[in-house]
C-alpha cells in the first residue's frame, strides 16, 4: 500500500466555493475567485485545499445533487477554470483535492432521467427502483417520480436518487436489490471510476468522498463498503500514488481499511467530535451544540469521551492511515459560535497539533461567526448559518463580492473579523494560526506520524508529540481557570497566556504553551 508523501505534512483548507470570492460580480463565489486567493492561502501556511462540490447542478443540497459530473457549474466558471486553478496551486505547492459525491445525483442528472422511463433501457439500473410505485423498501424510497412503475432509493434528500452499486446481501424476495457483481452495478462503479481519472486528467490530487460508507446497501458491517473501496484505493496506488483518497465516514477503523488515506472523525457515528466542539446534536441549533464540550471556558467537559474513542480508532489505524479532527465544515454551526477569540486559539491549537491531518474550514482561521437565523439556502436548513461569504475586508460585502445581492448575507456586524483587520493585529486568530501551521510544518514531531501521548486527565491538556528527532510538549488550558504545571523544557516554541518560571509554568485563562523537551543525553 503507498502513501502520498506530501500527506505527512499536510495542512489542509478547506474552501466552500460559493462563498470565498466573487470575481465577476454575480454574488456567487467562483473558482477564478479561488485562484485569485491563492496567494492568501499559501501565506497562511496551508499547503492542501479541499472543494465542495463545483459541479454542474440543480442546487437543492448546495451542490451535492449533481447534475453533470464531467462540467464544472456555470454559475463557478468552465472545466478550463479549473484546470487553471490546480496549475496555479501547483506553482504555489499546493494540493487541490475535490468533492466526489460518489452515492447519488440530483434528479435532473440525464442517467436518472433515463432511469425514470418507464421501458427498458441501459440506465433502468443505475438507480435502485422497486418493481411496484406501491412497494416501499424502507422509509427511504419516494413514489410517483414518473411512469416508471416503481419508488427510487434516495440517499439524503428526496432529490438525491442513490446511484446502484449493488446490495451486499440482497434479498431473493426482493427483486430489485441487485447482488454487487451484477454487470450494471459494475458499469456504475467504471463510470465512477472515469469521472475520477476526468479530474486527476485535469490537475486535480484527489477526492473527499461524500457519504463514503452509504454506496453498497444492505450492508450492516460496511463490509460491502469496504471491499468497493478497496479496489479504488488499489487502482490508486497502481496508477496515481500521489492522490489521495479522503473519506465521509466517521469510522476510521472502517475507512481506513476500506483504503482511505484520511478519514474525518466529524459529527455523526463516533461520539468523539462532538464531544470536543460541539457535545449535544440538537433540533434548536440556537440552544444547543455546545452543552459540556470539552473546549469552552467552563471548563465543564470530559475529555476522556472523546480521548477513549479516538485512542482506539488510532491505535487500531496507526501506519495505515489518517485521522482527521476538523475545525469545522459546512454541515455543523461554526467553531467560534458561542466561543471568544480566546476560546477559539485553545480549540485551534488542538487541531493543528494533533497526529494526522488537519483540516481548517475557511473562515475559522478569522474565527468567523456562525449566523444562527439566516432562512436556508439551497437545502442548508441550520447549516446555512456556517456558510456565509469569507470576509476578506471592511467595505461592501466584506471585499467577498461587488454584487448588491450576495447570495448569502454578510455578517450583519460591521464589527466582524475580516482578513484585513486581523493581518493589521499580532494578536488576533489569523496569527495564531498562521504561527501554529508554520510551526507544524517545521517541526516533523507536530506532523501526522508522529507519536502521541496523551500526558493528563481531563484540564488542561497535556500531550507529547515524538519522532526521533525531538519531543514536543502541548499544554492547553481550554477553561478559564488558571494551572500551574511541571515545565521541562529546552525551549519554548509557542506560547499563548502562559509563563514559565524554573521547572513550573502557570497556563492563564485559556493559556497555550507548545515547547521542545529537555532531552536526555547520556553523559
Ligand atoms: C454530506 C455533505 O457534507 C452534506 O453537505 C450533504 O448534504 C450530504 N452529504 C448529502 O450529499
Ligand atoms: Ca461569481
Amino acid at each position: 500500500m503507498n502513501t502520498p508523501s506530501w500527506l505527512k505534512d499536510a495542512v489542509f483548507y478547506n474552501i466552500y466555493p460559493q462563498s470565498y470570492y466573487d470575481t465577476n460580480g454575480d454574488g456567487i463565489g467562483d473558482l477564478n475567485g479561488i485562484t485569485e486567493k491563492l496567494s492568501y492561502v499559501q501565506e497562511m501556511g496551508f499547503n492542501a485545499i479541499w472543494l465542495n462540490p463545483f459541479y454542474d447542478s440543480p442546487f437543492r443540497d448546495a451542490g451535492y445533487d449533481v447534475t453533470d459530473f464531467y462540467k464544472v457549474a456555470p454559475r463557478y466558471g468552465t472545466n478550463e477554470d479549473f484546470r487553471r486553478l490546480c496549475s496555479e496551486a501547483k506553482k504555489r505547492g499546493i494540493r487541490v483535492v475535490i468533492d466526489l459525491v460518489a452515492g447519488h445525483t440530483s434528479l435532473e442528472c440525464e442517467w436518472f432521467q433515463k432511469s425514470a422511463r418507464p421501458e427498458k433501457n441501459e440506465y433502468t439500473n443505475r438507480y435502485i427502483w422497486t418493481d411496484s410505485v406501491w412497494k416501499k423498501d424502507g422509509s427511504k424510497y419516494i413514489s410517483g417520480y414518473s411512469d416508471r412503475d416503481g419508488c427510487y432509493q434516495i440517499n439524503f434528500f428526496y432529490c438525491q436518487p442513490s446511484l446502484n452499486y449493488g446490495f451486499y446481501a440482497p434479498n431473493p424476495e426482493k427483486p430489485w436489490q441487485l447482488p454487487t457483481d451484477h454487470p450494471d452495478c459494475i458499469e456504475t462503479k467504471y463510470e465512477l471510476w472515469r469521472i475520477m481519472e476526468f479530474w486527476i486528467e485535469l490537475g486535480a490530487d484527489g477526492f473527499r468522498v461524500d457519504m463514503a460508507s452509504s454506496v453498497i446497501k444492505n450492508d450492516e458491517n460496511s463490509k460491502g463498503c469496504i471491499q468497493f473501496w478497496q479496489e479504488f484505493r488499489e487502482k490508486f496506488d497502481n496508477k496515481y500514488p500521489e492522490c489521495v483518497l479522503i473519506s465521509e465516514w466517521s469510522y476510521p477503523e472502517h475507512a481506513i481499511e476500506a483504503g482511505f488515506h484520511i478519514d474525518f472523525l466529524i459529527h455523526f457515528n463516533l461520539a468523539a467530535y462532538t464531544s470536543l466542539f460541539r457535545y449535544e446534536k440538537a433540533t434548536n441549533v440556537n440552544e444547543a451544540w455546545l452543552g459540556n464540550s470539552y473546549f469552552r471556558k467552563e471548563g465543564n467537559g470530559d475529555f476522556q469521551a472523546f480521548f477513549k474513542e479516538y485512542v482506539d480508532q488510532y491505535e487500531k489505524t496507526k501506519g495505515k492511515g489518517y485521522i482527521s479532527i476538523p475545525s469545522g465544515n459546512h454541515d455543523i454551526p461554526r467553531l467560534s459560535f458561542r466561543r471568544d477569540d480566546a476560546d477559539m486559539k485553545a480549540a485551534l491549537a488542538f487541531v493543528l497539533t494533533m497526529p494526522g491531518i488537519p483540516f481548517v474550514y475557511y473562515g475559522d482561521e478569522i474565527a468567523m461567526r456562525f449566523q444562527p437565523d439566516l432562512p436556508s439556502k439551497e437545502g442548508g436548513y441550520y447549516r446555512t448559518g456556517a456558510r456565509t461569504p469569507m470576509q476578506w475586508q471592511s467595505g461592501k460585502n466584506f471585499g467577498f463580492s461587488k454584487s448588491n445581492t450576495p447570495y448569502l448575507p454578510v455578517d450583519p456586524d460591521f464589527n466582524t473579523p475580516t482578513v484585513e483587520n486581523q493581518q493589521k493585529d499580532e494578536r488576533s486568530v489569523l496569527h495564531f494560526v498562521k504561527r501554529l501551521i508554520a510551526l507544524r510544518h517545521r517541526h516533523t514531531a507536530l506532523q501526522a506520524d508522529a507519536a502521541f501521548t496523551l500526558c493528563s486527565e481531563n484540564y488542561p491538556l497535556i500531550f507529547e508529540r515524538a519522532d526521533e528527532i525531538e519531543n514536543v510538549v502541548v499544554a492547553i488550558n481550554p477553561s478559564d481557570r488558571t494551572y500551574s504545571i511541571d515545565y521541562d523544557g529546552a525551549d519554548i516554541l509557542l506560547s499563548e497566556n502562559a509563563y514559565v518560571e524554573s521547572e513550573k509554568a502557570t497556563l492563564g485563562s485559556r493559556g497555550i504553551l507548545i515547547y521542545r523537551k529537555q532531552m536526555n543525553i547520556a553523559p
